[in-house]
């Protein structure tokens, strides 16, 4: 188990692109992905780019398990993405908040297609391609992003909705970080 320190915004890497995996095999990514699942565990988060803990690969992780502090809230399962793609289904967006791990405290109010399709190997090499809506696609949106340079904050429209979610939700949040 390694928890590894997750860079935080400022730093040039997390603007950077990351680079398409080569050896996608998984004796090359096992130490990458454990890390990632361990780091994000440990966070409680959503999901995780590997540029966030200093690894510029196209790697993400992402998954939502059902909370009893949160009924409601929709579930995700656990997701290793090598190499993704992401594409939108239809025109439409709709805005959600989001928090990041690289972007701690604060929460944003941000667009994203309502609908997408992701494809990308999975840590045994085999092929993922689904189709997805809503909390789903915005989450796996989020950590793609992250691949391509793009923090939240970037995609915001209304920066009086960009803040510290202690002020933002000073009842507390239902959401996690990705
Ligand atoms: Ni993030």
């Amino acid at each position: 188990m390694a928890v590894r320190s997750v860079r935080r915004m400022g730093d040039p890497l997390l603007w950077a692109r990351a680079q398409e995996v080569t050896d996608v095999s998984p004796a090359a990514l096992a130490d990458l992905v454990r890390d990632m699942k361990d780091t994000m565990a440990a966070l409680n988060g959503a999901g995780l780019a590997a540029p966030q803990i200093g690894v510029p690969l196209r790697v993400v992780v992402f998954g939502v398990g059902a909370n009893p502090r949160y009924p409601g809230t929709p579930e995700i399962p656990e997701t290793i993405l090598v190499n993704p793609l992401v594409e939108p289904l239809s025109d439409e967006q709709e805005e959600g908040w989001e928090g990041c791990l690289s972007v701690p405290g604060m929460r944003g109010l941000v667009p994203r297609y309502r609908r997408v399709r992701y494809r990308g190997l999975d840590i045994e090499g085999a092929a993922i391609d689904r189709e997805v809506e809503g909390f789903h696609a915005r989450v796996v949106q989020h950590e793609c992003d992250h691949l391509d340079g793009v923090l939240y904050p970037s995609r915001i429209r209304d920066l009086r909705f960009f803040g510290f979610e202690s002020v933002l939700f000073p009842e507390g949040f239902a959401g996690a970080d990705g």
